[in-house]
């Protein structure tokens, strides 16, 4: 049994053993293979293949967008909970495609934890160091998995230096591959002595793991040629001279990854990693909050919106709200305050994803993501409590790098393009401006991909078809400052003037050169890229 060791004793033992993470990768790494064999051995798919249809159809945008039509599978994919041994873990998946980054920075503010997936031939890939960086500004804890060991790979060493140089932090293995390629047999398991072969003739069955008495044990000759065994004694030696060991402190802080090897397509290394979850992954941590931090073990419920999904079931024009439990034990019924509004809202149909499955949530603790269906009402970076009101922050929203105006394509339609363009704003699918001149407006996304998303999801889902044009502006900026120095600034600059969703005040840029000049002749004014949503 692994200990549920806890920093925190004050924790209750329901929110001790749970673990909330999500796992970054670059595209092709084996995300979606290692998910389902997470999914396998906590007992909540039978047999693998279950969840691999969504990763093939990640691959093409068109069959990408099949997948946005199928809001049942992509949703029910946004969060997993399943059981591993005595733990709870909640998967939280973040979107794969580089274009929809903005979601998964929002993902990365709900989740505890990090699993890096790298590919063993590859090394750390472009999104795998876009989305580490966003970890470590909130010094997540990252484990990593580095995949594909059955295929020829990078030296050990190479891969270790590669993540330490490029990601500037500490790796310690808690592994060590034995052979590469056609003839990798397995791992030393560092951290438990002990020898894990791989078995590939089923690749869902994992091997009996090995039970001995350190890297000198005759036993390891009788499965080991010589040979390898050899290189496995030197290499190892040199590791545990020249590399860390493993400190659970610094793991938890975010300066040290342990690293384990193996092949997810093989069931290898999976089980390993995922005692290392239970094991160096946190409990559920203290959430940021405005005017004091939530902690998990407090009885009162809180709980913050990450995500929101519209129309995931095109016959109910329902939208699900995504919401971390930041403290307590939520039961199905319960009434929170909404802090925004300072409405009470009884929660009667909770959702809690299983897999393939949603199902009704008779109870929740600090940790889990429930989904609430709702009309409209929650948004991200919005608040629910026992009455309290507590706003949570640091859930970002990012100035949108990619801007253009938006047609219906039926001019008559106006009104109900605004009214849908409202609702994927709200939902954070884009932003959303209302220039200060002039008719129309300007959508903002952060990758190129989304404003096809968008204009299908438009089309699917109100019947509007949409058409973008080229805007003038390529960018923009939340406007900061004292009310009067904002209207001055304001009454100024009309041209370039445009208000969100929330009513709030942007600046809509066409070139550095006009952020310079704001910044030259407005000193009272701050132009910011991110607004946090409040
Ligand atoms: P992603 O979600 O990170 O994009 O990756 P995904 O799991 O879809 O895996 C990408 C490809 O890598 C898939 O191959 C998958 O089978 C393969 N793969 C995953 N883990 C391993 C591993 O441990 N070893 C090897 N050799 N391959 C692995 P594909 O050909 O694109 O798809 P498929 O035909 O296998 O389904």
């Amino acid at each position: 049994m692994l200990d549920i060791a806890s920093n925190r004793p004050e924790l209750p033992p329901e929110i001790a053993r749970r673990r909330t993470f999500a796992i970054i990768s670059h595209p092709d790494a084996g995300k979606t293979t290692l998910t389902e064999k997470f999914l396998l051995f906590g007992g909540a798919i039978q047999m693998a293949g279950q969840v691999r249809a969504k990763g093939e159809a990640r691959r093409t945008r068109s069959d990408f967008m099949q997948m946005e039509k199928d809001r049942g599978i992509s949703v029910s994919a946004s969060a997993m909970s399943f059981d591993f041994k005595q733990f709870r873990f909640n998967l939280v998946d973040t979107p794969g495609h580089s274009d929809f980054s903005e979601d998964t920075y929002r993902t990365l503010t709900a989740v505890d934890a990090a699993v890096m997936v790298i590919d063993g031939a590859k090394g750390v890939e472009s999104q795998t160091r876009k989305l580490f960086e966003v970890c470590r500004l909130r010094d997540l804890p990252i484990l990593t998995f580095c995949n594909k060991m059955d295929r020829e790979s990078r030296d050990t060493f190479d891969i270790i230096d590669e993540i330490q140089e490029n990601l500037a932090i500490d790796v310690t293995p808690a592994s060590w591959p034995i052979g590469v390629g056609r003839d990798f047999m397995g791992c030393y398991d560092l951290l438990n002595d002990r020898l894990e072969l791989m078995d590939r003739a089923d690749r869902n069955k994992v091997a009996e793991s090995i039970e001995i008495k350190g890297l000198d044990d005759p036993l390891l000759t009788k499965h080991i040629p010589a040979d390898m065994l050899a290189t496995l004694r030197e290499e190892v030696e040199m590791a545990r001279a020249l590399l860390p060991t493993l400190d659970p402190q610094a793991v938890l802080e975010g300066h040290m990854t342990p690293i384990w090897f193996g092949s997810a397509i093989n069931s290898f290394g999976v089980k390993e990693l995922m005692d290392g979850i239970a094991t160096y992954g946190p409990e559920p941590q203290p959430q940021a909050a405005s005017p004091r931090a939530v902690c998990p073990e407090e009885t009162k419920v809180c709980g913050f919106v990450f995500k929101v999904q519209a129309n995931m079931d095109p016959k109910h024009r329902d939208r699900v709200a995504f919401v971390r439990l930041a403290s307590g034990h939520f039961t199905r019924g319960m009434k929170l305050t909404h802090v925004r509004t300072k409405k009470t809202m009884a929660i009667s149909n909770p959702v809690l994803f299983l897999a393939a499955d949603r199902e009704l949530a008779e109870e929740a603790w600090a940790g889990d993501i429930i989904g609430i269906p709702n009309h409209g009402q929650l948004r991200i970076g919005d608040t629910l409590t026992e009455g309290e009101l507590l706003y949570a922050t640091g859930i970002p929203s990012f100035a949108p790098e990619l801007l253009q105006g938006v047609r219906a394509g039926d001019p008559l339609k106006a009104k109900h393009l605004e009214k849908a363009l409202m609702q994927f704003a709200e939902e954070g699918a884009a932003k959303v401006f209302k220039p200060s001149f002039g008719s129309g407006f300007i959508v903002g996304v952060v990758g190129a991909l989304q404003f096809e998303v968008l204009a299908s999801r438009i089309e699917l889902e109100y019947g509007l078809p949409v058409r973008f044009d080229q805007s003038q502006f390529t960018s923009a900026r939340w406007v900061k400052g004292e009310r009067q120095a904002v209207e001055k600034f304001v009454d100024s600059n009309k041209q370039h003037i445009a208000y969100d969703h929330d009513g709030d005040i942007v600046y809509l840029t066409r070139l550095q050169w006009d952020i310079d000049r704001v910044e030259r002749d407005y000193p009272d004014i701050k132009l910011t890229a991110t607004k946090e949503m409040m």
